[in-house]
């Protein structure tokens, strides 16, 4: 990578790149004010990863080391731009693996010092929130339709299982969480335990459009003294009691009536409690980003419950669910606008204060 420090761009008036390390993807993307993606690239981790069933943060870190100049690079290629065509870098800085996070800030501080970029620390859950505003210039050419704020946002990957009153593209309160397993972890746990591939979420999905939602009868946890809240390891002890049962009575495990239930019990429990928070907060716009938005009877279920209730559903575009590089790079944006900029010393953080 070259870098030329002689013609620069007033902030605000160019590209943003982003940049993504929190987790197991490598990622970059150059992205304009309006949400346009120029290039979106993503390095997945997935083929390491899978032979330990889970992610190995160590190895993550690792291999973000590897992957963060080639794929920064292609994403610049594949933009036509280069460096000097950017107003600022954005950067995942929490919350996330402490070790993958470091190598994308300590990457990004290193480029954008001596270019003299300011540096956007972005939230990435705030991140996940914005992923449907993005257009993807490539294959739409333009943008459908996006919500208006307020809107109540369900963020639901590997990591995260949270309901958000969203106020503003910054500004966003928190009203529920997991207690324990994310929805996206739940989906990568049962399959480890069905014997099938990491990540789980994608191979259940496409396993259970061939197996029964009423084969079995799992729990759905709804907390009612903290509607907001998940809670998903119930779900997936249930699972291994069952498949338990059935290998110690030599049965067959109906794999794909296993699936098709265990996912049921997830989205039923996702569409009630988001149309909850819409209801209890008086808003008619539901959003549902993160890696398992990507489900698609999550996107069933959900467009017909809020249809039901008057309600407009958004979800993003299937390759801006997964960590991605594009939803950073604009949620850069307006950080660089409220001037929130990082200092050279500033740290990654691990988990949301709040
Ligand atoms: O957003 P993401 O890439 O990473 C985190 O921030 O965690 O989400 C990855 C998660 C994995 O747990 C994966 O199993 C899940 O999203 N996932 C799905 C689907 N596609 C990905 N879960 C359910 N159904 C899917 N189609
Ligand atoms: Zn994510």
């Amino acid at each position: 990578m070259t870098l030329d420090h002689s013609k620069k761009k007033a902030a605000g008036d160019g590209l943003i790149l982003g940049v993504e390390t929190s987790c197991d993807e490598t990622a970059a993307a150059v992205v304009a004010r309006d949400g346009s993606v120029l290039s979106n690239v993503v390095a997945s981790q997935v083929d390491i990863h899978s032979r330990f069933g889970g992610i190995v943060p160590e190895i993550a870190s690792r291999k973000h080391v590897e992957a963060i100049v080639p794929v920064v690079e292609e994403a610049l290629l594949r933009a036509g731009c280069s460096l000097d065509d950017l107003s600022a870098i954005a950067v995942t800085q929490g919350p996330g693996l402490v070790g993958a996070l470091v190598v994308g800030l300590s990457f990004s501080k290193a480029l954008s010092i001596p270019l003299g970029l300011p540096l956007c620390g972005v939230n990435h859950i705030q991140a996940h929130l914005l992923s449907l505003f993005l257009k993807d210039i490539a294959h739409e050419g333009r943008k459908g339709p996006v919500p208006d704020f307020p809107f109540i946002g369900l963020v639901v990957s590997g990591g995260h299982t949270s309901l958000y009153h969203v106020r503003g593209p910054l500004d966003m309160e928190l009203l529920g969480s997991t207690r324990d397993d994310a929805a996206g972890e739940a989906f990568d746990k049962v399959a480890k335990l069905l014997g099938l591939p990491y990540p789980g979420g994608p191979v259940i999905s496409a396993l259970a459009e061939r197996g029964s939602p009423e084969a079995f009868s799992f729990p759905r946890a709804r907390l009612p003294k903290t509607p907001f809240d998940f809670s998903f390891s119930g779900l997936k002890t249930a699972v291994l009691q069952k498949v338990t049962e059935l290998s110690n009575r030599d049965e067959r495990i109906p794999v794909e009536d296993i699936c098709a239930s265990f996912q049921a019990a997830v989205v039923d429990v996702l569409v009630e409690k988001t149309l909850m928070a819409a209801s209890e907060y008086g808003l008619r716009t539901i959003v549902a980003a993160g890696g398992v938005s990507a489900n698609p009877m999550l996107r069933q279920q959900m467009n017909r419950k809020a249809e039901e209730a008057g309600i407009a559903c958004f979800f993003p575009r299937p390759e801006f669910c997964t960590d991605n590089g594009a939803m950073v790079a604009y949620a850069g944006w307006f950080m660089l606008e409220a001037g929130m900029t990082l200092a050279p010393d500033a740290d990654v953080y691990s988990r949301l204060a709040v």
